[in-house]
């Protein structure tokens, strides 16, 4: 059939036109203001980066085999709000028990007052660390979860990252990524375990405090680790740390030992202010980063139950040899001896001054967690 006159058409097709026009126009508009919002959002970012930078206050590293940070990634690590990757991350009970063996004592890799933590793999291969939560917890499942979803957010080279979690009736369990390596404090104070060498032990300390700075500083809400000790500082296949277990410590509270209080942190490493008031701030995580350099330094446990009541704790112990170390410049009563003198002085002294800054007795004097690392 012969078309008809095109008179009727042209009007038609010029709103078409001015529509698709206008539809171009909206969606460059929206990719504008995305692209000019991302790049606010990373002068912010890399502008604190420069702002935060120590002055004189002590400094770990430069450590000589640490890559320059994660800083330059930083942006695409800040957990972004509205994407919500949790739905890919609830697990049914039946997946995991698959993954463990029925959660077999051969995969048990973990206890603690919290409960079990059984290694796992998924079908993918997917090795997982799945960590069941002993007592039913005292919050609501919708704050649990609101919970969960902040840090299934969080990803960074130093910190152990959260892969999902499963709810069965009281039950919860959580799913972190596997860290092959066992815990600092395995390394550092189990039997009979070879030592440690000063390289491995600085990279330790530098890697954590990155760990602990990125919680403190780049997340939105900043978290507060509480629980900061050797134990929660994981260990990958070529010993980086990775600081474990932050973020829902609400949940490991162990309700046997019935604490009224809401303190929850490990005797040893408990800041006093935090120990005696429940007072919580970030300075708190720093104290507990201070002893485990102090640990890192000398080899000793944060308690000594051999020694006389007054030293057995570790920070009373080291403060005035501390002192007296940063004044002489001689290390021989503090470090430990197992290093057989085997490390780099100033690298040793550079520690020192950061165990002592960090187990300040006065919070406000502690230095940030970003001041302490290169
Ligand atoms: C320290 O130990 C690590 C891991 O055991 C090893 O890779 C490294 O070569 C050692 N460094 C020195 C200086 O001995
Ligand atoms: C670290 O873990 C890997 C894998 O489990 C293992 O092959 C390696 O020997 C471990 N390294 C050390 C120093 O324990
Ligand atoms: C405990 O203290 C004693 C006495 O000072 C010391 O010899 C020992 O090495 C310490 N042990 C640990 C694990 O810190």
């Amino acid at each position: 059939m012969p078309s008809r006159s095109p008179q009727p058409e042209t009007p038609k097709g010029l709103i078409v036109g001015i529509a698709l026009g206008a539809i171009i126009v909206l969606i460059a508009i929206i990719i504008f203001f995305i692209y000019y919002r991302r790049k606010k959002r990373k002068e912010a970012l890399s502008s604190k980066g420069i702002s935060s930078k120590p002055n004189q206050l002590p400094v770990l590293g430069p450590v000589s085999h640490e890559t320059p940070s994660t800083s330059g990634s930083l942006g695409s690590e800040k957990p972004s709000p509205g994407i919500l990757r949790l739905s890919q991350g609830v697990f049914s009970y039946e997946e995991l028990a698959m993954a463990t063996n029925g959660f077999s004592n051969t995969n048990l890799v973990g206890e603690g007052g919290f409960g079990y933590v059984h290694k796992g793999v998924f079908r993918d291969g997917k090795v997982v660390a799945i960590k069941q939560l002993k007592a039913e917890s005292r919050q609501g499942e919708r704050e649990f979860q609101a919970e969960i979803e902040i840090v299934s957010r969080i990803h960074h080279r130093h910190l152990v990252s959260l892969v999902g979690y499963c709810v069965t009736g009281a039950q919860r369990m959580l799913v972190y990524e596997f860290i092959p390596n066992n815990t600092l404090e395995f390394h550092l104070h189990g039997k009979e375990r070879p030592t440690m060498n000063w390289s491995t032990r600085m990279k330790i300390a530098v890697g954590s405090a990155k760990g602990l700075a990125y919680l403190h500083e780049d997340c939105q809400p900043k978290i507060i680790h509480r629980d900061v000790k050797a134990a929660n500082i994981l260990l990958d296949d070529s010993f980086e740390a990775k600081v474990a277990d932050f973020g829902l410590a609400k949940h490991s509270l162990d309700t046997d030992t019935h604490v009224s209080t809401r303190v929850m942190g490990t005797f040893g490493y408990m800041a006093p202010e935090y120990a005696s008031s429940g007072k919580l701030t970030e300075k708190s995580d720093v104290f507990s980063f201070g002893v485990v350099l102090l640990e890192l330094i000398t080899g000793r446990r944060p308690i000594n139950r051999t020694q006389s009541f007054l030293d057995d704790s570790i920070v009373d112990w080291a403060r005035p040899l501390l002192k007296q170390a940063l004044k002489e410049g001689t290390y021989d009563a503090l470090v430990d001896p197992k290093l057989q003198g085997d490390y780099d002085s100033s690298e040793m002294t550079r520690m020192i001054s950061c165990a002592a800054a960090c187990i300040c007795p006065s919070a406000g004097l502690r230095p940030q967690m970003s001041q302490v690392i290169p």
